[in-house]
């Protein structure tokens, strides 16, 4: 998978070359090009916001050096990569959008500062690959390079051969739509805490049975809206 993200804080970027991830592009699984923005602005001070027209606080990101920088990655015509635009006014970022995007190809990730992006960015890319807008979550961020970074965390971790032991994604908060149930490791007894009985007992189904109980129990007390979907 080949990932390109756009920033005017490439250096950011830097800690992917750590941990599972890490291990991934070293391994040639994932490949990852961090793009300063600011390469394509051509002004003495390498300018990349505006005023909003209309008026407004804030600043707007200019187009001129967002649509160099892309064209630069995917060329000057019709593109099968993915751009993603992280935004709160985006679709909700959940393990089902994860592991769409672990099955693209080729991520190109357009990280905003300020009040956002000039609308027409987006609007003319639209004519030329696949967009998507992706929020994080209802609150705002400071720009869109948090955002990036867990979607390459949550969507890397899924794509074939990054995690070493494939099963242990599936029993996971999410995959099946309930959150995970609590682990428990040695000593059996730890500050007068044990661990529940059950999970001593050897008798795999009754270990089984315990688990989703607890999974439901959890997602009914933390997130009932889960249940009801
Ligand atoms: N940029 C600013 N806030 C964001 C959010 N909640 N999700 C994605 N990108 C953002």
């Amino acid at each position: 998978m080949r990932i390109d993200i756009v920033t005017i804080f490439p250096e950011f970027f830097s800690v992917l070359d750590i941990s599972l991830l890490g291990k991934a592009r070293q391994a040639g699984i994932i490949e990852v090009t961090a793009h300063d923005l600011r390469a394509f602005a051509h002004d003495r001070h390498r300018t990349v916001d505006d005023t909003p027209y209309g008026g407004g606080a804030g600043m707007v990101m200019k187009p001129e050096p967002w649509g160099e920088a892309i064209d630069s990655i995917v060329g000057p015509a019709h593109s099968d990569a993915l751009l993603v635009v992280p935004s709160p006014a985006g679709e909700p970022f959940t393990q089902a959008v994860a592991r769409e995007l672990a099955a693209e190809s080729h991520l190109v990730f357009a990280c905003g500062r300020y009040e956002g992006i000039d609308q027409r960015v987006t609007d003319h890319y639209e004519g030329r690959m696949r967009v998507r807008l992706i929020s994080l979550g209802d609150y705002v961020l400071n720009g869109g390079e948090v955002a990036v970074m867990a979607m390459i965390e949550a969507a890397g971790r899924l794509v074939p051969g990054v995690v070493g032991n494939p099963e242990s994604l599936v029993e996971e908060s999410h995959e099946d739509g309930l959150l995970e149930y609590p682990s428990y490791t040695k000593p059996s007894a730890w500050r007068g805490l044990e661990v529940p009985p059950v999970l001593l007992s050897g008798n795999h189904g009754a270990v089984a049975e315990w688990r989703r109980e607890q999974q439901i129990e959890r997602t009914r007390r933390v997130r009932p809206e889960l249940l009801a979907d």
